[in-house]
């Protein structure tokens, strides 16, 4: 039952009075949040009102009965006078709510919960929310069909969220464009692991269940949150300057540990090429096939199912460190400023590995019978189901090969290593892009490259 069935009429109406703005006690001003940031692909996900600036997550999930309790303790700063706010929640029974320490009124619809604080939030008001809730997490079906947000594995879970599924097993802004620092804490029975972004800071047993507390310093896109149960030997080694790399590997998948091998130097090729690794450690989680339908590039731990972890995979999920999850689109109709780059990487990375350059990867492609290729342009995918088609990707990369071709080595290098660094933590859109490599090259005109590739439909007339 959510807490405001439990209220009196009276009471109802009053809250129903306060949620418009008209009657908060102490006469104070505030109106709600808002129930998205009105993403053209996913209307519903974030919320307006608020930004969030920490999440301190406490979860405890046992894989026999799949069944998870969740504590969320989000700090968040209003950007206008708030008498209530959304959190994005799908599934799961809330059993509290509380704002600053005072029971909150809170009730809930389809993947909102909205929240109505004792008292009128403040805009620029830091405020701490405190969530208290349990049950099953459930799978999410993308758009285009692939599965996210609480994936049961053989020996635990996998908590995967892009696009949208972190609202599966956490309560918050779900949405890229507010960013985050997070602590992850999940206690399992004795024997299993838990591995998540950033840094182990604890590991305790205590009664039969042991508690792991992973640090992420660094801003991080719910998307990217990640929580990985199950049995795992666990690998620390090093990458350039003393960079930690862990690594959780499925025991059954050990195989996986010599394509995981090459992280170190994956690292190191990345950062002279695109700069500086943004995160304050890296690795991979790597389960078995069908634990996920795809990788994902969860911050500082990409995840692979171990069918497909390959050099070019791996190359492709650590671009994304860079490329996505430091420089974050502001919505996910700039997914090609993820994908289009960490495609590119690939190609760069095979042009710089004895395979064939990007540019012949480009003509190749170009030339080639693949017309999903050129099925929508890469800055205006066709709908919420085809974020993730070959235009993101394929045509994405292609973009960038066409602005190396425009302005020679030198300036490309310097555009896409001072685009991470110019948005170091951040979130970019399409328009930003164009600014910037303009910017860096004013001499030159971009104007049908954005026409024809970026933002034009079907198959540019020239390669
Ligand atoms: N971002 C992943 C990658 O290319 C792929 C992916 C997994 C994806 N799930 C998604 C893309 C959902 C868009 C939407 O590394
Ligand atoms: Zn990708």
């Amino acid at each position: 039952m959510s807490r405001s069935a439990r209220l009196v009429p009276a009471a109802a109406a009053l809250l129903a009075l306060a949620v418009t703005g008209t009657a908060c006690d102490g006469g104070v001003h505030g109106t709600p949040g808002g129930s998205g940031v009105r993403d053209p692909y996913f209307p519903k996900a974030g919320n307006g009102g608020y930004d969030v600036t920490h999440y301190a997550l406490t979860l405890d999930y046992t894989p026999g009965t799949r069944h998870l309790t969740g504590k969320a303790v989000i700090t968040a700063r209003a950007t206008k006078d708030l008498s209530a706010f959304d959190l994005d929640l799908s599934g799961l029974d809330v059993d509290s709510v509380t704002v600053e320490g005072k029971r909150a009124r809170w009730n809930r619809a389809g993947q909102e919960l909205t929240v109505r604080p004792h008292d009128d939030l403040d805009q620029g008001e830091t405020f701490r929310t405190t969530v208290r809730y349990a049950g099953t997490p459930k799978t999410l079906t993308d758009p285009d069909g692939s599965e996210e947000g609480w994936l049961p594995t053989a020996d635990g879970a996998l908590a995967l969220g892009e696009p949208v599924g972190s609202m599966a097993w956490f309560p918050g802004n779900n949405h890229p464009s507010d960013k985050a620092t997070y602590d992850i804490t999940v206690t399992v029975p004795k024997g299993l692991q838990a591995v998540s972004n950033g840094e182990l800071t604890s590991q305790r047993t205590k009664g039969g269940r042991t508690t792991f507390a992973w640090h992420s310093a660094q801003p991080m896109a719910g998307y990217l949150a990640v929580v990985a149960i199950g049995h795992y030997d666990i690998t620390h080694t090093t990458g350039p300057h003393g960079l930690p790399v862990l690594t959780a590997v499925d025991p059954t998948q050990a195989e996986a540990g010599k394509v995981l091998a090459k992280i170190p130097d994956i690292i190191d090729w990345e950062e002279t090429n695109f700069g500086p690794y943004p995160f304050s450690s890296t690795g991979a989680i790597v389960d078995r096939p069908g634990d996920a339908g795809y990788a994902l590039e969860t911050q500082t731990r990409p995840v692979f199912p171990a069918d497909q972890l390959d050099t070019s995979t791996l190359v492709h999920e650590l671009a994304h460190q860079w490329y996505g999850d430091s420089v974050t689109p502001k919505s996910w109709r700039d997914m090609w400023l993820n994908e289009g780059f960490a495609t590119y990487a690939e190609w760069l990375y095979a042009e710089d590995h004895g395979g064939k350059s990007a540019q012949q990867t480009f003509t190749d492609l170009y030339e080639g019978d693949d017309e999903d290729i050129w099925a929508f342009p890469p800055a205006k995918p066709s709908g919420a189901a085809h974020i993730s088609d070959s235009p993101v990707y394929q045509r994405g990369a292609m973009v960038l090969q066409k602005i190396r071709q425009k302005v020679g080595d030198d300036t490309f290098y310097d555009i896409i290593q001072g685009w991470a660094a110019a948005h170091r933590y951040g979130t970019v859109d399409t328009a930003d892009f164009t600014a910037y490599v303009e910017k860096k090259a004013p001499d030159k005109d971009f104007g049908e490259i954005w026409k024809d590739w970026l933002y034009g439909n079907g198959k540019p007339d020239h390669p």
